[in-house]
């Protein structure tokens, strides 16, 4: 090694020995005769000291240093002078007196400031070699490490065996688009990157492999947020002759293993669990946050045939009238523009306007609504919101998906903006009973929830010929401070319900045959019952990390187009590259496709 120790290591023990540190110039102060580097690498910061006394040559080379020059440094660890200490840093009782040093590279003037903490995110992404270097991406990608370490452990410890599947596979649908590559061998026929490895591990079930893991990398084309990239990875785990419950037991004791020895907190097992009907109700989403009050209530029976047009013809029509109860924060008064604002905001979310009492005493509100609504109404509306003087109810009235998700989205966008979210608290819990179809108005059909091999209740699999919609899904997501940080589901293990849910979903035998004839057939090779989960990696990450996008625990991520800025992905091919595919990126086929 260039070294004897890196840069995070020495310390009060070490004062009398001589050591030789390499790394990078954090910064460079000059005190007169006097020069003090912090040099820095991934363990850590020491101080070095450059007096010309000790050696001239030394001292006039540590005076060309920059930030970011890379050097080597030999001296011997001092204690440093009293009211000097940083209690801050473990190396901050030592320094390092200088005898010699060597640059051994150069580096031009930087794009930004290391220490920075506001850099923009597109130059952080272009200069990412730079980026990484920064205290906080090292800690990220030092507890993702931690993080899979304990992962293998726990798993490896169940008796979990881990198998890789392969990138270049057939389309594996999780509802998002493929990503294509084209094959040079075969004219005309394309590889999908798999969206997860679902139908591989449950073929691996059907081979007896029970209990398989994978740290598996998913390709997604979809739309890109910041918990979405076009390429993350899952912990991806799946288990044969097990039921919901040996699933979640294993998936919770493995995620409390990682909470208690990466972050040192204790999560109480079993996590709670809640009905998918159960959060839309209360929280408008199927991913609630917990750390935060603010149910909502269903207020249709107080406002049923109240003469306020607009309530009653969304109860005529079956919708919901719900209402959320807010209490601003002190010294926060909202103004007619305030609500007029949130009204047009919350039409994003489908809702065709908002209603607002502000609540003055136990039956009193101001309103500009409130004229159609007697006393007993309002003293209801009051009470079973929980409403109390200065308080805000918020109503909104439509149908009962499109009224509980606009409130449910407000309830978020409050709490965030009035910063009413506790820093460092955890609240985790199962989301259960999902149903197993939504309806796709667009083409008029049903969309599996989860994916199309999720396995119906046995008790609602006769509702699947009459109202498949009632069909609740043997599915399980496991939220997190109010994102989903896994979801996964019991699988079809009986072909005749497999191709039953694939006939729901509108595909003709000939369909069903071409894309998943491979797992058809498995299915009727003995399969055993099984099912499985994946955690998203990079947002579990995310999440102990407190960080704001996974972008920030991704080594080289994609921005939101989905192009990486420091490598300039993606770009054309070369001439020769598409000759090859036989593919002509103006007219796709420069002959006929030689598949045969
Ligand atoms: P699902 O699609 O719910 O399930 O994905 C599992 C978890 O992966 C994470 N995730 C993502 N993270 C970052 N960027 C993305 N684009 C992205 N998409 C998903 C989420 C999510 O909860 N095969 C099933 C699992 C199973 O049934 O076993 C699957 O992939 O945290
Ligand atoms: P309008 O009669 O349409 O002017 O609406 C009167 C009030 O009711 C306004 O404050 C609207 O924002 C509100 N409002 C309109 N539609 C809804 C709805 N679907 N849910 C809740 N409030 C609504």
């Amino acid at each position: 090694m260039l070294r004897t120790v890196t840069c995070g290591e020495l310390n009060k023990n070490s004062v009398g020995k001589t050591e030789t540190l390499t790394g990078w110039v954090d910064t460079r102060r000059d005190h007169g005769n006097l020069i003090f580097v912090d040099l820095r690498d991934r363990w850590g910061v020491t101080q070095v000291v450059f007096n010309p006394q000790t050696n001239a040559t030394m001292h006039k080379t540590a005076e060309t240093l920059r930030a970011e020059y890379v050097i080597r440094v030999k001296g011997k660890v001092e204690a440093r002078p009293e009211g000097t200490v940083n209690a801050k840093i473990p190396t901050g009782e030592i320094e390092l007196q200088a005898q010699e040093v060597e640059v051994l590279n150069t580096c031009q003037p930087l794009p930004f400031e290391m220490g920075e903490t506001n850099v923009n995110e597109e130059l952080r992404l272009q200069y990412r070699f730079l980026d990484l270097r920064r205290r906080d991406m090292v800690e990220s990608l030092t507890l993702r490490h931690r993080v899979t370490k304990l992962v293998h452990e726990y798993l490896d410890k169940q008796c979990f065996i881990e198998v890789e599947t392969p990138y270049l596979t057939k389309s594996t649908p999780e509802g998002a688009r493929d990503f294509l590559v084209p094959s040079r061998l075969t004219h005309g026929a394309f590889y999908a990157l798999p969206q997860s490895p679902q139908i591989f591990k449950q073929i691996l079930m059907v081979s007896g492999y029970d209990r398989y893991y994978q740290f598996a990398r998913c390709f997604r084309d979809e739309d890109l947020r910041k918990d979405r990239q076009p390429e993350h990875t899952q912990i991806d785990l799946e288990m044969s002759f097990i039921d919901e419950e040996d699933i979640m037991g294993v998936v919770e004791g493995m995620v409390a293993h990682v909470f208690k020895h990466a972050c040192g907190v204790d999560l109480k097992l079993p996590l709670r669990r809640m009905s998918y009907k159960e959060a839309m109700e209360k929280y408008g989403s199927d991913k609630p946050d917990l750390r935060y009050g603010m149910e909502m209530k269903d207020l249709s029976g107080i406002f049923a045939s109240s003469g306020f047009k607009v309530f009653d013809e969304v109860l005529a029509k079956k919708g919901s009238i719900r209402g959320l109860c807010f209490t601003p924060p002190a010294g926060v008064e909202f103004s007619r523009k305030d609500f007029d604002d949130l009204t047009q905001w919350i039409k994003n979310f489908g809702a065709k306007g908002l209603a607002w009492f502000k609540v003055t005493g136990p039956e009193t509100v101001e309103s500009p609504i409130q004229k159609f609504f007697d006393a007993a109404r309002i003293r209801k509306a009051i009470e079973t919101t929980g409403a109390k003087a200065g308080d805000i109810v918020f109503l909104v009235a439509d149908t009962f998906k499109v009224a509980c998700v606009a409130l449910g989205a407000l309830r978020c966008f409050l709490a965030e903006k009035h910063k009413m979210i506790p820093e460092g608290k955890f609240e985790m819990l199962w989301v259960v009973d999902f149903p197993l179809f939504e309806w796709n108005e667009e083409e008029k059909r049903c969309d599996a929830c989860h994916h199309p091999f999720t396995s119906p209740k046995p008790e609602d699999v006769p509702l699947l010929d009459t109202e498949p919609l009632k069909v609740r899904a043997r599915a399980y997501d496991i939220i997190c401070n109010g994102t989903e940080m896994g979801g996964g589901s019991i699988r079809i293990h009986d072909r005749k319900v497999q191709s039953k849910i694939f006939e729901l979903l509108q595909l003709t035998p000939e369909q069903q045959e071409a894309q998943f004839g491979f797992l058809l057939k498995a299915l009727t090779f003995g399969a055993p019952p099984h099912g499985g989960l994946a955690i998203g990696l990079d947002r579990f990450v995310t999440l102990l990390l407190s960080r704001d996008s996974i972008r920030e625990v991704i080594a080289f991520p994609k921005t939101q187009k989905g192009t990486c800025l420091m490598t300039d992905a993606p770009s054309p091919a070369t001439e020769r590259q598409l000759r090859e595919l036989n593919l002509d990126a103006k007219r796709m086929w420069i002959e006929k496709p030689n598949r045969t």
